[in-house]
C-alpha cells in the first residue's frame, strides 16, 4: 500500500523540523514503518533527532528511519545529462568553468530534486508514512506550479523541439556554432518532466498527502502562513491540521511577559478565523530546546495529545477561487453557518467576512488586487463570495 504522506511546512525557525521528527517519533511507536526525511537544503532533522543522518534512509530504531536528502546528488542523478551539455554550451561561450556549475543548476530546483525521493518511497513499499520536513514556505511555494510549466511543455513543446533538433543536428554545428543536445539530454528532461509530474500527482492526492503549517503565535508568521494556505488551497493541496507552535503558557508569572501572552492571545484569535475549519493544534514554549528523544516526545504528546499523528485530520479544501472575465468567485467552506447576515469587507487582499458571530480573513493573491466585492450567497454549506473587476483597476474597499 502506498505511504501516508505528510509534509509540514512554514516561517524559517517556527518548529518544522522539531514537529516532524516529533510527528515521526509517534508514529514509529503506534507501530507504523516510518520515514522522516527532510528536503530543506539547510537540514537539522541530524541535530533535532541526536543521530547522524545520511542522504538514503537510515534506520533509528524498529520502526523508525531517517534521512536527511542529499540535493546536489539527487540533481546529478536526474539532471546530469542536461547540466553537461548545458556546461558545455557555456564553456564554448567562454563562461569559466566555476560559474558553469552554479549556472546548470536552476535556482530554487534543489528541493524540486529532493522531493522525488517521495515517488521513490511511494514506489519502494518500505513505509506505512513518510514525514517531510520542508525547506521555509517561499521555497516551497514556488515549486508547486512547476509541474503544470513542465506538463505543458512537455505537450506542447517537447514534441516540436525534438523532431526539429533531430532534423537540425548534422548541420547545426557549422552554421549555429553551438552544440545540439543530444537524445540523452531530451530522454533525461523527459524522463524528469514525468517524474515530476507523478510527484506532483502524489502530493495532490488527499487520500496519500496532507500539509500541515507549522507557526508561531506572532503576526508576521501566522500572515505568512495565511498567504500559504491560500496557494495550497489553490493549486488544490490539502492542509488536514495547522500547527501553533511556542506558545507561552499561561502559568509563566513573570510581568515581563504579560504583554506578550496578551498579543499570542490575539493572535490565537487571527488563527482561528483564517483556518477555520482545519483543526489547530498547539504546543508550549517547552522550558529547553527540542533535541533528542525525551524533548521530541514532550513536543508530541502536547501537539497530538489523544490523536494519532499519522491520522487525516481534516479532508477537502477550505477555499476555492475560480476567476473568469473580470469575475471571481471565492467559495469559503463554512460549516458553522447555515445563513444569516454576512459583512464583507476587503481591503488590499484581504478579505474579511463574518457571519453568524464567526469572523473569517483570507489573503487573496496578488492578482486579485484589483478585485472588489459584489456579493455572497451560501450554498451547499459554503458561502460564494463574489468578486468584479473594478473598473478602474484600483484597489477597492467595500462594504455590501
Ligand atoms: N515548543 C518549543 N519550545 C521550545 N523550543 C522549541 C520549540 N519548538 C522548537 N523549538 C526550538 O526552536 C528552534 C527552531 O526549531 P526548528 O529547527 O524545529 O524550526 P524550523 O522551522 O525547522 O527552522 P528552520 O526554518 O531553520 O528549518 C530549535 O532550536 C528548536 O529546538
Ligand atoms: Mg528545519
Amino acid at each position: 500500500m502506498a505511504p501516508r504522506t505528510i509534509l509540514y511546512t512554514g516561517k524559517g525557525g517556527v518548529g518544522k523540523t522539531s514537529v516532524a521528527a516529533a510527528t515521526a517519533r509517534r508514529c514509529a511507536a503506534a507501530g507504523l514503518r516510518t520515514l522522516v526525511m527532510s528536503t530543506d537544503p539547510a537540514h537539522s532533522l541530524s541535530d533535532s533527532m541526536g543521530t547522524e543522518l545520511s542522504g538514503a534512509p537510515t534506520p533509528l530504531g524498529a520502526k523508525l528511519a531517517g534521512q536527511e536528502v542529499h540535493a546536489q546528488e539527487e540533481m546529478e542523478r536526474h539532471w546530469q545529462a542536461v547540466s553537461g551539455w548545458l556546461g558545455e554550451l557555456l564553456a564554448e561561450q567562454g563562461v569559466d568553468p566555476i560559474s558553469v556549475e552554479e549556472l546548470t543548476v536552476p535556482p530554487g530546483m534543489n528541493e524540486l530534486f529532493s522531493l522525488l525521493q517521495i515517488k521513490q518511497h511511494h514506489e519502494s513499499g518500505e513505509f506505512d508514512v513518510v514525514v517531510v520536513d520542508c525547506a521555509p514556505t517561499g521555497e516551497t511555494l514556488r515549486l508547486l506550479s512547476f509541474p503544470e510549466v513542465c506538463t505543458w511543455w512537455l505537450e506542447k513543446v517537447f514534441p516540436w523541439q525534438s523532431r526539429w533538433l533531430a532534423a537540425a543536428r548534422p548541420f547545426a554545428r557549422n552554421v549555429l556554432d553551438v552544440p545540439l543536445p543530444e537524445d540523452g539530454v531530451l530522454e533525461d528532461v523527459e524522463r524528469l518532466v514525468h517524474n515530476l509530474v507523478a510527484m506532483n500527482a502524489i502530493l495532490r492526492d488527499p487520500a496519500l498527502t496532507s500539509v500541515r503549517l507549522v507557526m508561531t503565535p506572532d503576526r508576521m508568521v501566522v500572515r505568512e502562513a495565511m498567504r500559504t494556505f491560500t496557494y495550497l488551497n489553490l493549486y488544490g493541496y490539502l492542509t488536514d491540521a495547522v500547527v501553533v507552535n511556542r506558545i507561552f503558557p499561561e502559568a509563566m508569572g513573570d510581568p515581563y511577559f504579560c504583554e506578550w501572552r496578551e498579543a499570542q492571545r490575539d493572535q490565537m484569535e487571527s488563527v482561528r478565523s483564517a483556518f477555520a475549519p482545519v483543526p489547530i493544534l498547539t504546543a508550549p514554549y517547552l522550558p529547553r530546546e527540542v533535541m533528542g528523544e525525551e524533548m521530541l516526545d514532550t513536543l508530541g504528546d502536547a501537539v497530538f495529545g489523544d490523536l494519532a499523528a499519522d491520522a487525516l485530520l481534516h479532508s477537502g479544501l477550505t477555499q476555492e477561487l475560480s476567476v473568469t472575465d473580470g469575475r471571481a468567485t471565492l467559495r469559503l467552506l463554512l460549516p458553522f453557518a447555515e445563513r444569516g447576515d454576512v459583512e464583507l469587507k476587503k481591503v488590499g487582499l484581504e478579505v474579511i467576512v463574518k457571519v453568524a458571530g464567526h469572523k473569517r480573513t483570507i489573503i487573496l493573491p496578488p492578482a486579485m488586487a484589483a478585485y472588489e466585492t459584489s456579493g455572497a450567497r451560501f450554498k451547499d454549506g459554503a458561502l460564494e463570495v463574489s468578486f468584479v473587476r473594478a473598473s478602474d483597476g484600483a484597489t477597492a474597499e467595500h462594504t455590501p
